[in-house]
């Protein structure tokens, strides 16, 4: 595997590749991206990764001085796998050498809400530097994980409104055996949080049994959701049961004719905010 750090060290090694296969990460790689790494080989050729912590999707009080950086550890992880050909990780001044004044604005009713309410400014962060990752790399396909769900929405919309010759893969989210989502940030929960984490899927999927055994009322599921967790001391930003196809709240209707939903969930335990979310067919 090739480790590049600027643009220029990057297009040198893809010169001529027309089928490059890319997968984004902030790094700290666990299972879950080495299994997006996994997928990304199996619909192009070479196999691109990139780790970079972009400071333009963390807000001001957020944790980006503590997001965790583990560059080496995550070269021989990647070393071991041999999936992917060239591990693109750049330093902030090679992504932003100039203030980044020119912004992705993403739509309202899908930036704006969910994680785009509670994080404002988050996504046109990460619609901004996926979009300049695309640029510097001109993949054929990239992938990214089911667990930012909104985030592969939007990452797909913005491809689909600029017309990017870029085909978006999604994989599943990947589980510890306790049903807890994997994520970078799982590392700061302590022992007693890491036992209580993954009430957060247990959570999920009791409103997915409800839907299924006949439920119709989102609101009331919520209602449901975000008291049991909180209960439980969590505090709860939001569960949401959405339309799998615009992330709009259902009607009642919608959910009587089987509308493909999913439930998404954003809380933190302790200092620890942690994100989930489960499609349902009905
Ligand atoms: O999902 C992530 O790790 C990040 O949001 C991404 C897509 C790499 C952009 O910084």
């Amino acid at each position: 595997m090739k480790v590049v750090h600027t643009i220029e060290e990057l297009r040198d090694q893809l010169r001529g590749q027309l089928r490059a296969s890319f997968v984004p990460t902030m790094g700290n790689l666990h299972e879950g991206h080495l299994s997006l790494m996994r997928l990304a080989r199996q619909h192009g050729d070479p196999v691109v990764a990139s780790i970079f912590v972009n400071p333009l999707q963390f807000g001001p009080n957020e944790d980006f001085d503590k997001y965790p950086r583990t560059l080496e550890s995550d070269i021989a992880k990647l070393e071991e796998r041999r999936d992917v050909y060239v591990l693109f990780a750049p330093s902030v001044r090679e992504m932003y050498p100039e203030p980044q004044s020119y912004r992705v604005q993403t739509p309202e009713g899908l930036g704006n809400i969910l994680e785009g309410e509670y994080r404002p400014g988050f996504f046109e962060g990460v619609t901004t530097v996926v979009l300049k990752l695309f640029s510097c790399v001109q993949p054929k396909v990239a992938v990214f994980g089911k667990k930012d769900y909104q985030q592969l929405m939007i990452v797909r919309s913005m491809c689909r409104q600029f017309q990017l010759p870029v085909t978006i893969y999604a994989h599943e989210t990947v589980r510890e055996s306790s049903g807890l989502a994997m994520s970078s940030r799982n590392r700061f929960l302590t022992e007693a949080e890491q036992a209580e984490a993954p009430v957060l899927y247990a959570t999920l999927n009791q409103v997915k049994d409800k839907l299924q055994a006949g439920a119709t009322d989102p609101l009331e599921l919520e209602g449901f959701a975000k008291k049991m967790l909180a209960d439980r001391g969590w505090q709860v930003d939001y569960v949401s049961v959405r339309k799998q196809m615009d992330l709009h709240v259902p009607t009642v209707a919608e959910i009587r004719n089987k509308e493909p939903l999913v439930v998404l969930a954003a809380a933190k335990l302790g200092n620890t905010r942690l994100i989930d979310n489960l499609e349902i067919m009905l």
